[in-house]
């Protein structure tokens, strides 16, 4: 699949993230709900002077999961290791980085639900009683050890909290879903983002951008970076209105957000099936994309914004879809 700019994936270009990533509780925009109940809990660690329990954020990739687990390690006044699920291949490698956490450290595992299930074991007495257990030594005469691990706070975050496995779930004390961000959050994501990069946004601009970001700060970040990319070449010292307009249609992100992959897939089931029901695999040969692809980058964004439905018997193009590509629903 070409690339696209609506993707909420991380890619290389967000590497400016770094500067426009927020530092603290305070400056995290939405999610309220989470920020309290974590406020409370570092609160009570810190008085206690113990680790803060552990922590699984899931949800859609660019919601500011990996930012909050930053966040967290900040507020606590600790260390943050980072380490990934596909990164950790043998148990070794688990071994490895959690025998080297400090006290007090909080260890990030992101994509945690990429580690495979037997080196998962290895987290589980880490994670309950600070023990790292481990097997050495051939089949036969293998024994096992137990070397003591300081106190720390494992924060995982997951795209895919359906493959947790539950033993690992049940040892995260605190479970929290990222939501999708209100458009008035995001708008003021956006303005946020402005005073860090130091470009000036008009309010209508920044609206706007607000609308077609598919309620994820990561592509409202990256659609503010491109716009003011336009900005710039156009010798504009501010994103007026009109400039937003023209660069969002340059980029081919219309006011949903959707792009012309989006717009390919609706098009089709409308058109070719008749709005469906029909299967994903023969949409996906028609627009010629992978299956995969299609229902975990393409499809989610149009169930959850009621563009298509999922039968039993296949998916189903709604009237909004009808509408917005201006067909006529009732024919
Ligand atoms: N609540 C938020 N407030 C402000 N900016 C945010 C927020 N959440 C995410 N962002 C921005 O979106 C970007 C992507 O967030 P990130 O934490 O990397 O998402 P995830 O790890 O869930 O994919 C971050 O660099 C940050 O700039
Ligand atoms: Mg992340």
């Amino acid at each position: 699949m070409e690339d696209r700019i609506i993707d909420a994936e991380e890619k290389s270009e967000d590497v400016f993230e770094k500067n426009i990533r927020p530092q603290s509780i305070d400056e995290y925009i939405g999610q309220t709900e989470l920020k309290e109940n974590l406020r409370v809990f570092i609160k009570a660690a810190l008085i206690r002077e113990e680790p803060l329990d552990h922590v699984l954020l899931y949800g859609p990739p660019g919601l500011g999961k990996t930012t909050m687990a930053h966040i967290i390690a900040n507020e606590l006044g600790s260390n943050l290791r980072c380490a990934s699920g596909p990164s950790i291949e043998k148990t070794g490698d688990l071994a490895a980085i959690l025998s080297t956490l400090e006290p007090g450290d909080v260890l990030f595992i992101d994509e945690i639900h990429r580690i495979p299930k037997y080196i998962e074991e290895v987290l589980y007495p880490a994670m309950e009683d600070f023990e790292l257990q481990l097997v050495v030594g051939s089949e036969g005469k293998s024994r096992s050890i137990k070397i003591d691990l300081p106190p720390f706070t494992l924060v995982g975050a997951t795209t895919r909290a359906g493959d947790i496995s539950s033993p690992l779930r049940d040892r995260f004390g605190i479970i929290s879903k990222l939501e999708y961000y209100k458009d008035e959050e995001l708008e003021r994501i956006i303005n946020r983002t402005s005073k860090v990069l130091d470009m000036e946004i008009e309010n209508k601009a920044a609206k706007e951008l607000s609308k077609r970001c598919r309620k994820t700060p990561r592509i409202a970040n990256r659609l503010f970076k491109r716009v003011r990319d336009f900005a710039l070449v156009d010798g504009s010292s501010y994103i007026t209105y009109d400039l937003a307009l023209i660069s969002l249609d340059r980029l081919k992100v219309d006011q949903f957000g959707l792009d012309g992959v989006d717009i390919d897939y609706l098009k089709s089931l409308i058109t070719k099936f008749n709005g469906g029901p029909v299967g994903i695999e023969t949409i996906a040969t028609s627009i010629g994309e992978e299956v995969s692809t299609i229902e975990d980058v393409v499809e989610p964004f149009l169930l959850q914004e009621g563009f298509i439905k999922r039968t039993p018997r296949g998916r189903v193009a709604c009237k909004k879809a009808y509408e917005h590509l201006g067909f006529d629903y009732n024919k």
